[in-house]
């Protein structure tokens, strides 16, 4: 049974309730297979799932997309519920910030300076800020991000650790249609031909990964992922391609690397990443 709770009293209650380990799976809703995975893999590693669900002002830019961003509860308590989840934490806007917006928020620190944080300054401030009240307010064992996000999955895990939060965080991979789009909730805004185009980022993606397999090294790498990217179809622009190390640090000669995609297709701005390695 998957119970819903809107107050932040109720959540205590549910929360006391519950024995043994809980997994915690923080998202802002319009949930879809990728963040039923996430739910399937706590199912998995907790014995408790407790979802939260809330889109978070505070992460976005006054250009964004809050006002407009899907708001599906019934659909997502669907989801919740087959994929067995206790406890849902949906909560108003007073409810997380009853003092309306917080003085005082987490600074992410020089990993935010750079790829997301260049173009959506604050982002990362908003993001930890409510990660880190979530986490308060469910006190999780295990909390569950994907890798698509992977500066913000980097940043929550370096929270944690640098503020000795007693929580264990989980790292899922990528969830991808079968043409290899990652999905994600923004992308429903994309018209038939737009959605197309966006298949560039995963295949540029591709491409570099390629090239690594080839025994490429980071340059050719990234060199392999503009070739793939080429003028790009009308209406994709590239807001940046990075090769850094598994931590967000900059470029790494050897091993374990990542390789990081954004472009704006439309008016809809994509994000997509891959592990790589270097020879
Ligand atoms: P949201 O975009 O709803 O994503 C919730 C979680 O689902 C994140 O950990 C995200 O990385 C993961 N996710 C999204 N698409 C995925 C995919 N295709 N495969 C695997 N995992 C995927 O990220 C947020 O919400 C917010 O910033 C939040 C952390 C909830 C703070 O407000």
């Amino acid at each position: 049974m998957t119970e819903l709770v809107r107050t932040r009293v109720e959540l205590a209650k549910a929360r006391a309730a519950l024995t043994g380990t809980v997994g915690v799976v923080m998202t802002m809703g319009a949930l879809h297979a990728g963040h039923e995975t996430l739910l399937r893999v706590a199912r998995e590693r907790a014995d408790h799932v407790l979802v939260t669900i809330f889109v978070n002002p505070l992460q976005f830019g006054p250009t964004e997309d809050f006002d407009r961003y899907p708001r599906t509860l019934e659909a997502d308590l669907e989801v919740c519920r087959r994929a067995g989840a206790d406890v849902v934490f949906a909560p108003d806007r007073g409810e997380v910030y009853p003092d309306g917006e917080p003085l005082v928020r987490v600074d992410p620190g020089r990993l935010a300076d750079d790829l997301e944080g260049l173009s959506r300054p604050g982002f990362f401030h908003g993001v930890l800020t409510v990660v880190l009240k979530l986490f308060h307010l469910t006190r999780p064992d295990l909390a569950f991000f994907g890798e698509k996000d992977y500066q913000q999955l980097t940043l929550v895990r370096r929270m944690a650790r640098d503020f000795d939060v007693p929580v264990e965080v989980v790292g899922v991979p990528t969830v991808r249609e079968p043409d290899g789009l990652a999905l994600s909730s923004r992308n429903r805004y994309l018209s038939p031909p737009e959605r197309q185009a966006a298949l560039t980022l995963s295949a540029a993606l591709r491409a570099g990964a390629a090239a690594a397999d080839r025994g490429e090294h980071g340059g050719e790498v990234l060199a392999a992922v503009h070739r793939a990217l080429g003028d790009g179809p009308p209406g994709v622009e590239v807001d940046y391609v990075a090769l850094t190390d598994a931590d967000l640090e900059p470029g790494p000669v050897a091993g374990p690397a990542r390789l990081l995609i954004a472009a704006r297709v439309g008016t809809t701005r994509l994000i997509d990443n891959t592990a790589i390695r270097l020879a």
